[in-house]
């Protein structure tokens, strides 16, 4: 039995249907799977992340062999996957002193981190030095003041970039933008803001800025946002070399590599991303030192990797209207759906082969009438008890869950040739209750 032709480049790339009909990831059965550990239930699959770890070191390394790929934590970190991603050579890109101190936790060489975000607290920026992060991607003009205060106070100088905002739109959902004018992240190069930022930061004794940052925005399916981004920073870094002597030894365009979600919207490959990145640079550069290249892919490493599986529970049938099917998770584990009306496809992996036979809408449990993890899927008849998988599950679901109703968040499991590996249980009540004071 063979996977269904739409799901091949949306479920883990090890995925297989077993003699039984179940959907096997990692060599492992997720009937046996479900079994063992409950559902809600988040599965890893690790062939997939270390595969997409080196397709990204290898395409853009390929091209351009100045080229450091930083994870980007927010996707989803956990220690377990920081260990993976450091045996892969990756750097890390964070967003709080959370995901620092998750990488720290993990042993993580923290001299190979960025610290990004638009509002970095004086705490934040401590830890982040006092911890010898490797560089802080400054975002506002208080920042500037602040670290260099921080980094004199420390008697250190730091290694910065600045983000930059191109003005750039990438084609994808309103909230995800982020390379656009009207944004909160970066500052503009069309306002004389980024001017500004780097002749300020060019005269901070204690302040070191050795590159230039944008990211544009998440998921984006064109390759034409990059390469116009490029041109933009480039044309930037043209006039600064010139007016303020500033020299460019690093950098980046972002992350937002799209993956598929659905079978009717293929994303680009990671070639193509390399190609249109990696072209942009080079053409540039004339004469000059080649500047190292950072990029920084969040989704397109772990997204495909992970599924989530979920267990059938009540069904309700709207005559004339729509058939509800609810599943025992929704929106505290998945939020996409709800906030960015994000779309999915699903497996009944107990019986991956039964025929499509009925339009439903797959349910959350959580009590909120927009908690619909899928509207509209046709599939076989469901029953109490089918198991639901959810491929393409992870990236920004398990980062962005909660504990919404007093649920617990659920387990994550690692598999591999057959192998399966806990790397976060399930939370108990005892921990939906352990920062309570009595
Ligand atoms: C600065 C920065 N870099 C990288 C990323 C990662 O994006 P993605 O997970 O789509 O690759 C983000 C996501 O918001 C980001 O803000």
């Amino acid at each position: 039995m063979s996977i269904p032709g739409g799901l091949v480049n949306i479920l883990p790339e090890t995925s297989q249907v077993s003699p039984e009909d179940h959907l096997v990831i990692g060599g492992c059965d997720l009937v046996q799977l479900a079994r063992e550990y409950g559902t809600p239930l988040y599965l890893f699959d690790e062939g997939t992340l270390r595969r997409r770890c080196r397709e990204f070191v290898g395409e853009f390394t390929s091209r351009y062999a100045n080229t450091q790929v930083l994870y980007a934590s927010k996707a989803y970190s956990n220690p377990a996957l920081v260990k993976l991603f450091q045996e892969e050579g990756l750097g890390l890109d964070v967003v709080s002193a959370g995901e620092l101190m998750i990488a720290r936790a993990a042993g993580f060489p923290l001299e190979r981190a960025y610290f990004h975000g638009n509002n970095k607290t004086p705490q934040e920026l401590e830890l982040a030095l006092s911890h010898g992060i490797g560089r802080i991607v400054v975002d506002s003009f208080y920042e500037l003041d602040l670290l260099e205060g921080i980094a004199a106070s420390q008697g250190k100088t730091v290694q910065i970039l600045l983000r930059l905002s191109p003005g750039i739109d990438p084609h994808t959902h309103a909230k995800t933008t982020t390379g656009i004018i009207d944004s909160k992240f970066g500052f503009p190069i069309a306002t004389g803001q980024a001017e500004e930022a780097v002749w300020t930061a060019q005269k901070l004794p204690h302040l070191d800025l050795v590159g230039l940052h944008c990211h544009l925005g998440s998921p984006i399916f064109e390759v034409e946002p990059y390469a116009q981004a490029l041109e933009v920073l480039l044309e930037f870094v043209y006039y600064v070399e010139t007016m303020y002597a500033f020299q460019l030894k690093e950098l980046s365009p972002g992350g937002g590599f799209a993956i598929q979600y659905v079978p009717e919207i293929p994303p680009p490959r990671v070639s193509e991303y390399a190609e249109v990145i990696t072209s942009n640079i080079k053409n540039w550069l004339g004469a000059r030192e080649a500047p190292r290249l950072l990029i920084e892919p969040g989704r397109s490493i772990v997204g495909r990797a992970g599924v989530a599986l979920y267990t059938v529970g009540a069904s309700k049938e709207v005559p004339g209207i729509r058939k509800f099917v609810s599943l025992d998770g929704g929106m505290g584990d998945n939020i996409r759906p709800v906030i960015y009306g994000s779309r999915y496809v699903a497996v009944v992996a107990n019986r991956v082969s039964a025929p499509e036979e009925e339009k439903v809408t797959l349910a959350g449990k959580y009590c909120e009438s927009g908690d619909l993890l899928i509207e509209n899927i046709t599939l076989p008849r469901l029953r109490a008890g089918d198991l639901v998988a959810i491929p393409a599950s992870g990236a920004y679901c398990l980062s962005m869950a909660s504990n919404y109703n007093a649920s617990l968040r659920p387990p994550i499991v690692m598999l591999k040739e057959g192998k399966a590996r806990v790397i976060r249980r399930r939370e108990t009540f005892e921990d939906l209750m352990r920062c309570d004071v009595w």
